[in-house]
């Protein structure tokens, strides 16, 4: 039987974008700014069901970021976009090789012309190690994604207590679907 992903079925493909910004924490000169280009790979991975009760559809998704001064690799997340149909909400779960995972749920809003996707969570969708609870500690996680046609645009705010204050980690890309 053919699955519905409902607002994640646009999702799925590979998308890459080089018009990403990243404002991260710098010790030094308080924040700093990486220009990047990303690719995203979702992939439809079919349902599970929870508990007899909740039945998800599962998009599963490995992203990329290099910096586009110096091609660096700076940043790796993996993860999935679930679906509920029954209460139609969403959930994103992901986790980063900092020793940081998350999970944030939300609703999706689906027109005939785009599909838009919000979902948040405080600090407690977040698991992280002792050293970044300490040190780097993610309070909070919000992650807004749009898809009209081929393009996706997504912004995020990961907040993140590092070097005494509350800093507001964001990042935003626009990719276009390329299979
Ligand atoms: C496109 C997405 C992202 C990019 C490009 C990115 C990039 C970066 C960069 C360049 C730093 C500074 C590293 C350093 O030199 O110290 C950083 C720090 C950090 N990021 Fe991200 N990040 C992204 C998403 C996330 C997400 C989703 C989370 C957690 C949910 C996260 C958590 C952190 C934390 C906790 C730090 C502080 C670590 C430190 O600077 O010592 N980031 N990120």
């Amino acid at each position: 039987m053919d699955v519905d992903y409902g607002p994640l079925t646009k999702l799925i493909g590979t998308w890459k974008g080089d018009k990403g910004t990243d404002i991260a924490p710098d010790p030094d000169e308080d924040q700093e700014i990486n220009k990047f280009r990303e690719t995203i790979v979702f992939t439809d991975i079919g349902t599970v069901t929870n508990a007899e009760e909740q039945t998800l559809a599962a998009v599963h998704y490995v992203l990329n970021v290099n910096r586009i001064s110096d091609n660096a690799p700076i940043h790796h997340q993996t993860g999935y976009w679930m679906w509920d149909k029954d209460k139609d909400s969403v959930s994103h779960s992901l986790a980063i090789p900092r020793a940081v995972c998350v999970v944030a749920s939300g609703k999706a809003e689906v027109n005939a012309k785009s599909v838009s996707i919000e979902v948040a969570t405080d600090i407690s969708g977040v698991v992280q190690t002792e050293f970044m609870s300490k040190k780097a500690k993610t309070t909070s996680f919000k992650n807004t994604i749009t898809i009209t046609d081929d393009t996706l645009h997504y912004f995020e705010t990961t907040m993140v207590d590092i070097y005494g204050n509350s800093f507001e980690h964001t990042d935003e890309n626009t990719l276009t679907r390329v299979s």
